[in-house]
């Protein structure tokens, strides 16, 4: 079969392992053949840099879930959730919650957490010396980003041990293809975590003092716009947003780099002569394995896609796949995309999104990469791969299982 048949052939609903292993050659002959492709089930697979983003910034583009995740969730704790979440929501209800959660991302609150990341990541690196062969994944990659959501919501140490389970279940419930074991798997995550946050959230109320350095809590519950607080079910839903959304996607962009840099000694060499560039090192991470690879979206009116030339006609009421992934790396915008240049600019990325929903993470998941990075490359002169590497069986998340490593 010809590349252009394999795109028209594309099914979002079947896809194998080797997508699931490396995405962007089906991601390349999408761009050059079939960029507004349909899908046998009706929905669309976008991968342009131009077509996703404007499926972002269009006004008659919904994140409502509210029809879409009935038949997959019924009623359920995983329905009330991801419907809850701002995420999947729509102006005027998306625009109340963004900015009572935008208490949460203050840049006081920010430089905040910013010697608690330092503190954190000090403490790992130092584990990691002693230990000299382990795991970037689960002993760095994730343990930094479970500890930051856990500090602002002011999880306790006995229970910080169950969240990467839990957020692995809610959003695992969100692929395009999900077994109906995983599924209620999904939902008990939802009740468990709500109720522990239900418990937190109470004692806050009676001590709105009381939190650590770092947490959010208190401004969550009290924080106030145009006389309107978070409700309780926005309160917990939306605390339990923020642990999915901050957590593997930080994981997949530090181990992501980390891989990277093995992959392309050159550039961690380059990275080593001027750590300055470690900010335009992470953009490129960012771009070249984009932790959140596949948006989505929903027309509510007919909206053109597609080149100058061969525009197509996505109409009202169609669900969209938005590759972020691909449009991370098309050549109309990016020079030489499959490439990597530490130092590229400009860099115009949208791993964070775009548009009204960009993410409100993303200052704190850049520095958490920054120290992250960073500080691993200084602290180990010498890094060696000593086993495979393997990227978890996820689509919509670009993120390793595994990264086995010694440093020396
Ligand atoms: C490298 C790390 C991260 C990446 C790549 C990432 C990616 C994204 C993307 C692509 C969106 C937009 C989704 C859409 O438009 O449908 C988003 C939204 C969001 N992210 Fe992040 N994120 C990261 C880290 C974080 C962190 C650390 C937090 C908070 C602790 C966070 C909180 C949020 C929130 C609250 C939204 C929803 C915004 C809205 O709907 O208005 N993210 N993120």
């Amino acid at each position: 079969m010809d590349d252009e048949q394999r795109a028209l052939e594309f099914n979002i609903k079947k896809i194998d392992q080797a997508f699931l292993d490396n995405p962007f050659p089906t991601y390349k002959i999408m761009r050059d053949y079939h960029p507004v492709h349909q899908n046998p089930d009706g929905s669309y697979f976008i991968t342009r840099y131009k077509d996703v983003v404007l499926s972002f910034k269009h006004p008659s583009m919904s994140s409502d879930k509210k029809i879409d995740f009935k038949p997959k969730f019924g009623e359920g704790p995983l329905y009330i959730h991801h419907t809850t979440s701002l995420v999947f929501n729509d102006p005027p209800a998306h625009t109340r919650v963004r900015k009572l959660l935008a208490e949460a991302f203050t840049p006081r609150k920010i430089m905040e957490l910013t010697p608690v990341i330092e503190k954190i990541i000090d403490r790992l690196l130092d584990r990691l010396a002693v230990k000299q062969t382990f795991d970037v994944v689960s002993d760095y990659a994730l343990a930094l980003p479970t500890e930051i959501i856990a500090d602002m919501l002011g999880v306790p140490e006995e229970h910080r041990h169950k969240l990467h389970n839990y957020s692995n279940l809610i959003l695992g419930a969100l692929d395009p293809v999900v077994s109906k074991e995983n599924i209620a798997k999904g939902h008990a995550a939802v009740t468990e975590f709500g109720d522990l946050l239900d418990v937190l959230i109470k004692e806050r109320r009676k001590t709105p003092e009381g939190g650590e350095v770092g947490e959010v809590l208190a401004a969550l519950i009290f924080g106030e716009v145009e006389g309107e607080h978070l409700s309780p079910t926005e309160l917990i839903q939306n605390c339990i947003f923020l642990l999915n959304a901050g957590h593997e996607t930080t994981a997949n962009l530090v181990g992501n780099g980390i891989s990277i840099l093995l992959d392309y000694p050159d550039q961690l060499d380059r990275l080593r002569s001027d750590p300055t560039l470690i900010k335009t090192a992470i953009e490129e991470f960012l771009r070249f394995q984009s932790p959140l690879q596949i948006g989505n979206r929903k027309a509510t009116e007919d909206i053109e896609f597609g080149p100058v030339g061969s525009k197509t006609i996505i109409p009202a009421g169609s669900f969209i796949h938005t590759a972020i992934g691909a449009a991370n790396r098309d050549p109309e915008i990016f020079v030489e995309p499959e490439k990597v240049d530490i130092g590229r600019k400009p860099n115009p990325q949208i791993a964070f999104g775009i548009g009204k929903h960009t993410c409100m993470g993303n200052t704190l998941g850049r520095i958490e990469g920054h120290i992250a990075i960073g500080k691993f490359v200084k602290r180990f002169p010498n890094i060696r791969l000593v086993g495979e590497k393997k990227y978890h069986g996820r689509a919509r998340f670009r993120g390793l299982e595994t990264l086995p490593v010694e440093v020396f």
